[in-house]
């Protein structure tokens, strides 16, 4: 038995898997976000803890001679955020999450401190990355600055707390711009240019090797009689790859999680660092991801959700299978600013082309279409890069949605495969690479694609459509600063 543990935005998610993959049981508890001032996003670490130790109490009252079975434990989780940990190994402050938008002038001043960063890094500085937000904490906060002995990203500060080890994965690090990315370690010199060093990061290990072993107390809290190894684990997006058996070239996937993406695995680094396409290391060694990503996709949906106080599968209901033509109404989802490609944490977004005729139903498309033009524009940016995505699978909860993904297949004028549930992908994923880290199994083996279930082919006189459609959409981008 295994199992996969995805510490995600907006809920922790753990899976348990057994040896011929069938996910057994899984539990999920919903996190919230603080926003204690505009364009800030923020969680209390301990939240994640609650809410992972409460899937896995669930789990072992519900489960209890499976989970007494479990050898391999993978994590995975929300990428970039930065944990900040005292001399005892307690957090100084919130953490400062992935679409945290307060950076921007210190994205500037590392590059310019730091020359090599492009190079060496694969990406551009940008406020959702790890690294700005420490010179931001230098700057506004010195003293938690000063009192900063180790930094953690938030599935690297559960691991601590499940094993008393400091230590992250590849995969996860690459998102922090302190790391080089060819040479797979951390840079000295991207550690020096943020005023830190290798004595405040954590030890590397390859997402599917292994990393410690859960704590012996935790193991006889949840009955795990065998004291699991717990994996390197992976980024969300790493770790969805995995989950789909996305391992080799070739293959390409899109994500509709609270932020979305659209990922490409190469066997070797092609980046874009100037249009923000996003260098990742993948969770297995040899491997990288390219990838545009988006700040916000399934949470537009919540947004239109909340806003209508009507929940998200009535607002859906009536829009049927498919589109029939693009909605009249645009909308930029831009809710908490860009990356890929704007780089733009101040923009904001938009809802063009209101009339007295337009009822929800065009309103609830648009956000929808919104979404599908802004991983086209990732498309674009990744092709620029020589990354040319020809089909994708796609994972996240918004997949769930048949028309979203009808609305994909038209506008990215490219199939669209789905799979039965895409929504456990990344937690999915982190428990193969569980599984990897104590068995021994060659990867290919373990790292399955699962079956298709259905796949979306474009429509040609839609596609064209939302060809047509989509220069008056980009148009409507107006930089904020
Ligand atoms: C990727 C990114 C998000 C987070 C949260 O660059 O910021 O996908 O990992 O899901």
């Amino acid at each position: 038995m295994y199992l996969g543990i995805d510490l995600g935005t907006s809920a922790v998610k753990t899976v348990l898997v057994d040896a011929a993959q069938r996910v057994v049981a899984s539990r999920s508890l919903s996190l919230t976000v603080a926003s204690p001032h505009p364009g800030h996003s923020e969680q209390d670490p301990a939240q994640w803890v609650d809410a992972a130790f409460a899937t896995l109490d669930a789990l072992k009252a519900e489960h209890p001679a499976e989970l007494a079975e479990v050898v391999g434990i993978g994590l995975s989780g929300q990428m970039h955020g930065a944990t900040l940990l005292d001399a005892d190994w307690k957090p100084l402050r919130s953490c400062i999450l992935w679409n945290d938008g307060r950076s921007a002038a210190e994205c500037a001043e590392l590059e310019q401190r730091w020359p090599a960063l492009r190079a060496t890094t694969g990406n551009k500085a940008m406020p959702g990355f790890t690294a700005p937000k420490l010179l931001w904490v230098a700057r506004h906060e010195p003293e938690i600055f000063a009192a900063t002995k180790l930094v953690l990203l938030p599935k690297a500060y559960l691991r601590l707390v499940l094993t008393g080890e400091a230590i992250e994965d590849i995969s996860d690090a690459s998102g922090t711009l302190w790391l080089d990315a060819a040479r797979r370690g951390w840079s000295d010199a991207a550690l020096e240019a943020t005023g830190l060093s290798r004595r405040q990061m954590p030890r590397l290990v390859e997402g599917c090797a292994p990393s410690a072993r859960l704590l012996g107390e935790l193991a006889q809290r949840w009955g795990m009689t065998k004291r699991p190894m717990i994996a390197g684990g992976a980024g969300d997006n790493p770790a969805g790859a995995i989950g789909i058996g996305a391992i080799g070239h070739g293959s390409a996937f899109v994500s509709l999680g609270t932020s979305g993406a659209l990922l490409a695995p190469t066997g070797t680094i092609a980046t874009n660092p100037e249009r923000a396409v996003h260098t990742f290391c993948h969770a297995i060694p040899g491997m990288w991801i390219q990838a545009g990503a988006i700040l916000s996709a399934a949470s537009c949906l919540a947004w239109i959700a909340r806003l209508l106080r009507t929940p998200e599968a009535e607002l859906l209901a009536p829009l049927g299978a498919q589109p029939t033509a693009p909605s009249p109404v645009n909308f930029l989802p831009y809710l908490s600013g860009e990356r890929t490609p704007h780089d733009d944490p101040d923009v904001r977004g938009m809802l063009d082309g209101i009339s007295h005729g337009t009822d929800r139903d065009a309103i609830v498309q648009a956000v929808l279409e919104g979404v599908a033009f802004a991983l086209a524009d990732c498309r674009d940016v990744l092709a620029d890069s020589g990354v040319a995505i020809n089909a994708v699978d796609a994972i996240g909860g918004g997949s769930r949605s048949r028309f979203w993904l009808s609305v994909l297949a038209n506008v990215l004028d490219i199939p669209v495969h789905r799979f039965a549930d895409g929504e456990t992908g990344a937690a999915f994923g982190a428990a193969r690479l569980g599984r990897l880290a104590i068995s021994g199994e060659a990867i290919e083996a373990v790292c399955t694609a699962p079956p298709r279930v259905e796949t979306f082919e474009p429509d040609r006189a839609l596609a064209q459509a939302y060809a047509e459609r989509l220069p008056k959409w980009r148009s409507l981008y107006r930089p904020r600063r």
